[in-house]
């Protein structure tokens, strides 16, 4: 008897067609009021020797049904995926449609802009780790340790794993020693990025973006320093006689330092770029301090330099018009609408930046 009923059941569970009817054939066989259940119970009625018989044999029959259940779950399970990878294949090859696909994130936008610039000027483009260690992010670059300038940067420490102390970097400085301990001067590299620092406001997001810029030679100076900013900016804003004032300022790692202010307006709570008479600060600068070469490596009785370093969300606000900083990070379609960018408008400064 248990052969005919084994086939039988074995049967019903290769013929279910689905998930749900192989549930089903699994309680009308092994449920609580299933077959198979329903003669075990009937053992208790029989001889001490058939009962150990038939238990036996329904206890096999019972195993052999759960695993072919499991089998044919498992089958079915791998039918599903691939039915559904198939149904949902993306053809990578059709043509972009942009009235109606996505837009590039303004970050995006900006970074490519900026990237025009500096390619034009024959900058190349250089990257490092998110996740950097103390002496890349602080003292390679002239914080000594305890300086108060290390606890200005709100770092974000990870828990310790062995003899290095890592951490999120908190600027893309760090980027500059990477491309001096791996290159040779001369050097002229920008380097966008992503830096942390745990602030959280109008003006502060965790994460934001930073273009750092190092240039080393052995004649770069600050007039250098300065032309190249001052043609940045004008092409970047598209503002022909935008004026930029170096005010002295103070970094670790350059020497001497400066903050760029550009021309602006602020009457009638509108803020306009130009000769107006009116300050906006947006970048930091300077000339690589020689503490900075030497821990990179860098002959600095020979070799000299400059550096600067901006946030990338700060003049795409000052460009773009986006008031709040926040909202770059909260994945809202309306305000990618809005401010993104069409597919394929790649800024050049042939082609205009934006359009
Ligand atoms: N790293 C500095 C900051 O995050 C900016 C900077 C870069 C200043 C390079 C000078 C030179 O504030």
């Amino acid at each position: 008897m248990p052969d005919a009923l084994k086939n039988e059941l074995l049967q019903l569970v290769t013929d279910a067609p689905d998930l749900a009817a192989l549930e089903e054939v699994r309680v009308a066989a092994l449920g609580k009021k299933g077959r198979v259940t329903g003669l075990m119970k009937e053992l208790g009625g029989l001889s001490p020797d058939e009962r150990r018989e038939r238990g036996a044999a329904l206890n096999l029959l019972k195993d052999e049904i759960a695993a072919a259940i499991d089998a044919r779950k498992a089958d079915l399970n791998t039918a599903h995926l691939k039915a559904r990878l198939e149904a949902e294949r993306i053809d990578v090859t059709l043509p972009v449609r942009p009235e109606v696909e996505g837009r590039i994130h303004p970050i995006s936008q900006t970074i490519d802009e900026i990237v025009a610039i500096f390619a034009e000027m024959g900058f190349t483009v250089a990257d490092g780790p998110d996740v950097e260690d103390d002496f890349h992010n602080f003292t390679a670059l002239n914080f000594p340790p305890g300086h108060p300038a290390r606890d200005m940067h709100d770092t974000f420490y990870l828990p310790d794993a062995g003899d290095k102390k890592m951490l999120l970097r908190t600027h893309t400085s760090p980027v500059q020693v990477r491309t001096m301990l791996s290159k040779k001067p001369p050097i002229r590299v920008i380097i966008p990025g992503r830096t942390f620092r745990s602030d959280y406001d109008m003006t502060h997001t965790p994460m934001f973006h930073q273009v750092e810029g190092l240039v080393i030679d052995e004649t770069t100076n600050m007039g250098h320093l300065k032309g190249c900013l001052i043609d940045f900016c004008r092409a970047f804003f598209d503002v022909d006689d935008l004026p930029l004032r170096f005010r002295p300022s103070f970094f670790p790692f350059t020497e001497p330092s400066a903050e760029v202010d550009i021309g602006c307006s602020r009457k009638g709570g509108e803020l306009k770029l130009g000769n107006f008479g009116d300050w906006l600060e947006i970048l930091g600068c300077g000339m690589v301090h020689p503490n900075v070469l030497e821990a990179c490596g860098v002959d600095s009785t020979r070799y000299q330099g400059f550096a600067f370093g901006m946030g990338i969300e700060r003049i795409a606000m000052l460009k773009y018009g986006i008031p709040d900083l926040r909202t770059f990070f909260e994945a809202d379609l309306r305000w990618l609408k809005h401010y993104g960018f069409v597919p394929l408008d790649v800024p050049s400064l042939a082609s205009g930046l934006t359009r």
